[in-house]
């Protein structure tokens, strides 16, 4: 991506108006509708960048996740409350335990930020975070077979350095997961663009004691 496009990104208010003006709030609304999340569940984000999607949530307990500071100094604000909880530290095996079982954990915009290895480690955790009968839902921009030309150049200038093909996001995700089901979302938003929205469940590894 353009570096000066980059920058601004990095600002909230930005980030934020760009993701309506774009229509990709439109994308996380149809992934959170996809979990049927109930009042009392359990949510974990990571990579919840400024969360603007939380109102739109039921009355979950929610525990933000992002390794930005503003963003989470702007989520805090906003949202931080008895049952929602922002921060920057890095999710993975110490959270084990610690945050109650999830019903949900959200991967929205995340996995083509991170390289093959620290997806798969996330997966993995994140597979482990569920309560019996939980699920993982992700969306990421990708490479879709048969792409045109202006949704192809969104995808080769996303900001996330491992946009991949679907194929290759399940592959990641069916080392930790029994059940992937995925599909490219190429209507969502106002650009032509191609994202592939996964769900994932049915972890195969128990937390190590
Ligand atoms: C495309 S944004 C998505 C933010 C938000 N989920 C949304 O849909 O608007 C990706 C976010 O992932 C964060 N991020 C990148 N690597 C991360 C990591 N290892 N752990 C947590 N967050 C990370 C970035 O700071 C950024 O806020």
């Amino acid at each position: 991506m353009l570096a000066p496009l980059k920058n601004l990104l990095g600002n909230v208010t930005m980030y934020v108006a760009l993701q309506k003006a774009l229509g990709s709030d439109r994308l996380r609304y149809r992934c959170l509708a996809e979990l049927d999340l109930r009042d009392g569940d359990t949510v974990i984000d990571v990579g919840c960048g400024p969360a603007y999607y939380f109102d739109r949530l039921p009355k979950v307990t929610y525990f933000g996740f992002d390794t930005s500071e503003r963003y989470i100094a702007h989520a805090t604000a906003r949202y931080g409350s008895e049952r929602a909880t922002f921060s920057t530290e890095i999710f993975g095996e110490r959270h084990l335990g610690v945050l109650p079982p999830a019903d949900a954990v959200l991967l929205l915009g995340l996995l083509h930020h991170l390289s093959d290895e620290d997806s798969r480690a996330l997966l993995r955790v994140a597979s482990q975070a569920l309560a019996p009968g939980g699920r993982v839902i992700a969306v990421d921009t990708c490479y879709a077979p048969g792409q045109g030309r202006i949704s192809k150049w969104m995808s080769d200038n996303d900001r996330g350095e491992h946009v991949r093909e679907p194929a290759a996001f399940e592959a990641l995700a069916r080392e930790s997961f029994a059940d992937v089901s995925g599909e490219v979302v190429d209507d969502a938003i106002r650009v032509p663009s191609s994202f592939w929205m996964m769900r994932m469940a049915t972890p195969l590894h128990v937390p190590t004691a």
